[in-house]
């Protein structure tokens, strides 16, 4: 179905909604762009021509198999540098988006940090993190209401400073929690800005994002010249990216060190915490999921604090996760531009051209998805799982640039669903607007106000634990 090295004359253009010249369909698209892109899929197929912006054309590509094409099968011919001008003042030449043989190197030094068994000695940072989150909502009063997303939000920031950094997260880490939020805040208003006046003009907000930008590296420079100095190396992610060694015995240069760790921090809790945000949402919409979930809980857990161990037992909570993030994927979008003319789907894609692998879009494809937005983690169940093609379902991408934080993901992701649950029902707020908002990733415009229920309550949890300690003692 999909070949290289082609002329235009042999394959044809792909079908595509009309345009406006030269921004295409840009404005279409930035009112609503999951709305467009679903529509536009549905519309004219696996591969949707969007018109072009200046001098570039612009694609969807949706259908599986040609999703596989771009990321795994013809990997070299497409790259991901330029869609990320703006990061990159943030980043640097991290792994996230630096190409070629920078980021090989880059990639298998960073990959062993990342290893099941690393993850696995993470998990008591994790849970004792999700723990301080729940004792402080225990002090709450009764139907107290918070944001879950920026809860989701805050508990994956302390979570990954935690991990990456040993940071103490129950100290004070605003500053460089609200330096990191400045800054996605001013990436996410300029994805769909029409006009975006140049980052080195003088406007307040262009010094506030410079500003968070300065604190960042200043404090990430700080922390690795302070482990430098040091004699204890905490088991965290830092000490294991600077005692990585490539085959010539060649670590990472304090740059590097640098631009990872800004790197994991722009790629490591948005997305999870996101995702979170939405599986509250969709647990308080459909009470017989949340049924089904307490039932495994108690019958896996009895009460106790999850550990590593006990995940793979944890069957519907992971297909919950998963059917969360195939209706609400972290990442919802990202983009390629092909260094050489390509064939997809057996449509002439020109050199240079952008295109748009979406998630969201793939993961609602009535071809592939029955009653595609409904929520029914039973899709992830290996029976229903077995023959669907692999890239009907991308949340973490694929290829060589498969997310390398996909285990740390769905683990933090899934001790977060059962502790919770395991103390608390969170209800939303009635006839509250929750409405998506498809920024950096896919989060909500106005939040998702919600009510705490306590299950248990503190005093009982804490007799409950002492009893069977004392038991299994
Ligand atoms: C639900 C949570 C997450 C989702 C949905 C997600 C999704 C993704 C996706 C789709 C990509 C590939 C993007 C592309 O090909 O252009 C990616 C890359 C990446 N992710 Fe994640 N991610 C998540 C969590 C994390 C976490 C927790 C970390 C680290 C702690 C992480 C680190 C990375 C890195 C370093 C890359 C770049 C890999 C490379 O280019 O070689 N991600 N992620």
């Amino acid at each position: 179905m999909v070949k290289n090295n082609i002329s235009a004359n042999i394959y044809k253009a792909p079908p595509g909604p009309r345009g406006l010249p030269i921004i295409g369909c840009f404005l279409q698209m930035a009112s609503n762009p999951l709305q467009f892109l679903t529509n536009a899929a549905r519309e004219y197929g696996d591969v949707v021509h969007l018109g072009a912006i200046g001098p570039q054309q612009l694609y969807l590509i949706a259908h599986p198999d040609c999703v596989k094409h771009v990321l795994q099968e013809n990997p070299q011919n497409y790259t991901k540098g330029e869609n990320f001008q703006e990061m990159k003042l943030v980043i640097g030449e991290g792994l996230v988006i630096s190409e070629g043989d920078s980021w090989r190197r880059q990639r298998r030094l960073m990959q062993p940090s990342f290893h099941r068994q690393q993850i696995a000695a993470m998990v008591n940072d994790m849970t004792a993190t999700i723990a301080q989150m729940l004792e402080r909502w225990h002090q709450m009063e009764r139907g107290a209401t918070l944001d879950a997303y920026d809860e989701m939000l805050l508990l994956t920031q302390k979570m990954l400073l935690k991990t990456t950094l040993s940071i103490d997260t129950s100290s004070d880490t605003t500053e460089l929690i609200q330096a990191w939020n400045t800054i996605y805040k001013f990436l996410s208003d300029r994805l769909w800005a029409v006009f975006k006046p140049p980052i080195s003009f003088p406007t307040p907000k262009n010094r506030q994002f410079l500003q968070a930008i300065n604190t960042l590296r200043t404090t990430a420079n700080r922390i690795i010249q302070e482990r430098q100095q040091g004699n204890d190396a905490p088991n965290d992610i830092l000490s294991m990216l600077m005692s990585s060694r490539d085959e010539s015995g060649e670590g990472l240069s304090d740059q590097q060190l640098h631009d990872q760790i800004v790197g994991l921090f722009s790629a490591g809790f948005e997305t999870s915490g996101a995702v979170l945000s939405w599986i509250w949402y969709l647990l308080s919409k459909y009470p017989s999921v949340e049924r089904q979930l307490q039932k495994e809980l108690s019958t896996v857990l009895d009460g106790r604090t999850p550990t590593f161990e006990d995940l793979p037992n944890l069957k519907y909570t992971k297909m919950i996760v998963q059917e969360a993030m195939r209706l609400y994927p972290g990442a919802w979008v990202y983009a390629r531009n092909n260094l050489k003319d390509d064939v997809i789907g057996g449509y002439h894609i020109p050199a240079g051209s952008m295109l748009l692998l979406s998630p969201f879009v793939t993961h609602r494809l009535p071809a592939f998805w029955d009653n595609p937005e409904g929520f029914d983690p039973e899709r992830f169940s290996p029976e229903q799982s077995a023959n669907r093609p692999r890239y009907a379902y991308f949340p973490f991408g694929g290829g060589s640039r498969q997310c390398l934080g996909d285990i740390f993901a769905l683990t933090e992701i899934q001790l977060v669903v059962a502790m919770v649950s395991q103390q608390f029902r969170l209800n939303l707020v009635p006839e509250y607007p929750v409405e998506r908002a498809p920024l950096l990733t896919l989060q909500t415009r106005h939040g998702i106000l919600m009510t705490l229920e306590p299950r248990v309550d503190l005093g009982q949890m804490n007799q409950q634990n002492t009893q069977k300690a004392l038991i299994t003692h």
